[in-house]
C-alpha cells in the first residue's frame, strides 16, 4: 500500500480495512513525520509509527528496519493504545533491531535548518526525519540494538554529540545536547522496548514461509520519495514500492500487488510544487469538507484538483496493480469539478511530470471539467449506489489514470468503502 500523491491519501483507512485479510501489517519506512487516521465505529485512532492493522487482535504488526524511531513518540503510541483496551499482548508488535533511532538533536537540527532557510524551508514536520536518515547513510546513526547495550551506545552517542553539539552551538547559535541525560533517558527507552525487539527481516520472512499474508504499509506519498518526488521538496526515504522491500528485508519475488492510494482530490502539506493547488474558494471548501488539516502537525493542507499525470506517474514508480480511491464523498456539492488530464509548458502539452523542479513549477494543469452530484454517498457500498456523475468521475480517473480502481472510499469510517476487487484474493 503505497501513496500515489503527496500523502495523506488516506493509507491508514485502507489499510485497516485490507488488515482484515492478512496476517502480518508492516510498516516499511518513514518515521513519525506519518500520522495514519482510522475511525472505526466513530472512534477515532491516529498511528504515527505503529501499522494501521493494531486494531484487529491477533494480526501481528511489525516496525521493520527502515523506519527511524522516537522511541519516545513509539511508547505514548504504545501506552494509548493499551489504554483504549488494544495491544493487550506485546508479542503483537514487534520493532527492528536495526531501525535508527531518532535522538534529540535529529530534531533540533530538522528545527534550526528550517529557521536558517527562512522562505525556501522544506515545510517539513519537523520531527527530527530528515537528519536521523542523513546519520544513518552516513554510517554514523544509533540503532534501536544499541539502546540494549550500553556500553556500545554511550561510545556512539559521546561521538556524534562531539560533532552534532559543536555544529548547534557555533554554528546555529542553538543549546547543546547533554550526554548523560540522553544517555540514561534513552538507556531507559531501550528498557522499556525489549519484548518488542526482534530481527524483523528473519520474522517477516518465515511468516512468508509459513504462508501468511504480509500487507506493508508505505508512509507518505510517491511525490514525497527522496530519489524521484519533487526534490528538495521531499521527505528523505523511499516512500515508492521498492521501498517496502529495502526497509523491510523482504525480496521483491515475494510481492504480490501493489496497490496506490489516492484521494478523489489532491493535497499537500509543506512547500514545493503542486500544480492543479487552488488558492480560491473552491480550496477552502475541499479543506473545510474534507478536514484537510496535517494529522500530525495539524498544518492547513494546501488542496486542489485530481492530478491524472501525478497518478500516471506513481504507477510507472510502483507499478500499481490497483488504486484505492478515497474521499469523494468531500466531493458532493461541487457544481461542477474537474480533473487535470496533462500539463501545459510553455504551450506545448506534456503528459508527464517534467523531471526538473522549475519546469514543474512552471507547468499550467490541462483540466477536463465535469458535471458535479449533490447527493450524500456516504452510504453507498457499491458503485451503482452512486449517483450517476459520480460513477462517471470515478471512471473518468479510472481511464485517465490507466489503473483499475479497485476499491473506493465513501466517508472515514470503516465501513464506509465500496470494495471492487481485494489484492488478497485476486
Ligand atoms: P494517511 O496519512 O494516508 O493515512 O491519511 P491521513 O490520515 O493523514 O488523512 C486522511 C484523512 O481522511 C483522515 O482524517 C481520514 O479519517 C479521512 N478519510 C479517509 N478516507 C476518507 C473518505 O473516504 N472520506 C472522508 N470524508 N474522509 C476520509
Ligand atoms: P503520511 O504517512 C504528508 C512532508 C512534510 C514536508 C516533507 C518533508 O501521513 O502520508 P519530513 O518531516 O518528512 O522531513 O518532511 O514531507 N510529509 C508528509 N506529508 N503526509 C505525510 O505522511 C508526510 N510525511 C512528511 O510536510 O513537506
Ligand atoms: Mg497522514
Amino acid at each position: 500500500m503505497i501513496g500515489a500523491q503527496w500523502g495523506d491519501e488516506g493509507k491508514g483507512k485502507i489499510v485497516d480495512i485490507y488488515s482484515e485479510f492478512a496476517d502480518t501489517i508492516v510498516r516499511p519506512t518513514g518515521g513519525n513525520n506519518a500520522g495514519h487516521t482510522l475511525v472505526v465505529k466513530g472512534e477515532k485512532f491516529v498511528f504515527h509509527l505503529i501499522p494501521s492493522g493494531i486494531l484487529h487482535p491477533g494480526k501481528k504488526c511489525v516496525i521493520s528496519n527502515g523506519v527511524v524511531v522516537d522511541p519516545k513518540v513509539l511508547l505514548s503510541e504504545i501506552g494509548r493504545l493499551k489504554e483504549r483496551g488494544f495491544l493487550a499482548d506485546d508479542s503483537q508488535l514487534k520493532l527492528g533491531l536495526l531501525a535508527n533511532v531518532i535522538l534529540p538533536y535529529h530534531i533540533l537540527f530538522d528545527k534550526v535548518r528550517e529557521e536558517k532557510l527562512g522562505t525556501r524551508k522544506i515545510g517539513t514536520t519537523a520531527r527530527g526525519i530528515g537528519p536521523c536518515y542523513e546519520d544513518k547513510v552516513a554510517r554514523v546513526g544509533i540503532r534501536v540494538c544499541d539502546l540494549v547495550r550500553p556500553e556500545t551506545f554511550g561510545e556512539k552517542l559521546r561521538a556524534n554529540l562531539e560533532l552534532k553539539n559543536f555544529l548547534l552551538k557555533n554554528y546555529y547559535g542553538a543549546k547543546e545536547v547533554p550526554f548523560q541525560a540522553t544517555f540514561d533517558e534513552f538507556l531507559a527507552y531501550g528498557e522499556r522496548l525489549k519484548a518488542h525487539l526482534v530481527d524483523t527481516s528473519l520474522f517477516i520472512n518465515s511468516e512468508i514461509q509459513q504462508g501468511a499474508k504480509i500487507l506493508f504499509e508505505g508512509a507518505q506519498g510517491t511525490m514525497l520519495d527522496v530519489d524521484h518526488g519533487t526534490y528538495p521538496f521531499v521527505t528523505s526515504s523511499n516512500t515508492t514500492a521498492g521501498g517496502a522491500c529495502t526497509g523491510s528485508g523482504v525480496g521483491p519475488t515475494k510481492i504480490g500487488a501493489v496497490v496506490g492510494v489516492t484521494k478523489a482530490y489532491a493535497t499537500r502539506v509543506g512547500s514545493g510544487p503542486f500544480p492543479t493547488e487552488l488558492l480560491d474558494e473552491d480550496g477552502q471548501l475541499i479543506r473545510d469538507r474534507g478536514h484537510e488539516y496535517g494529522s500530525t502537525t495539524g498544518r492547513p493542507r494546501r488542496c486542489g484538483w485530481f492530478d491524472a499525470a501525478v497518478v500516471r506517474y506513481a504507477n510507472r514508480l510502483n507499478g500499481l496493480s490497483g488504486l484505492a480511491l478515497t474521499k469523494l464523498d468531500v466531493l458532493s456539492g461541487i457544481p461542477r469539478v474537474k480533473v487535470c488530464v496533462a500539463y501545459e509548458i510553455g504551450g506545448v502539452r506534456q503528459d508527464e511530470v517534467p523531471t526538473s523542479l522549475s519546469d514543474f513549477e512552471a507547468v499550467k494543469p490541462v483540466y477536463e471539467e465535469m458535471e458535479g452530484w449533490k447527493e450524500d454517498i456516504t452510504q453507498a457500498r457499491e458503485l451503482a449506489d452512486l449517483p450517476k456523475a459520480a460513477q462517471r468521475y470515478v471512471r473518468m480517473l479510472e481511464e485517465v489514470s490507466g489503473v483499475e480502481i479497485s476499491l473506493v472510499s465513501v466517508g472515514p469510517d470503516r465501513n464506509e468503502t465500496i470494495i471492487r476487487k481485494n489484492p488478497f484474493r485476486a
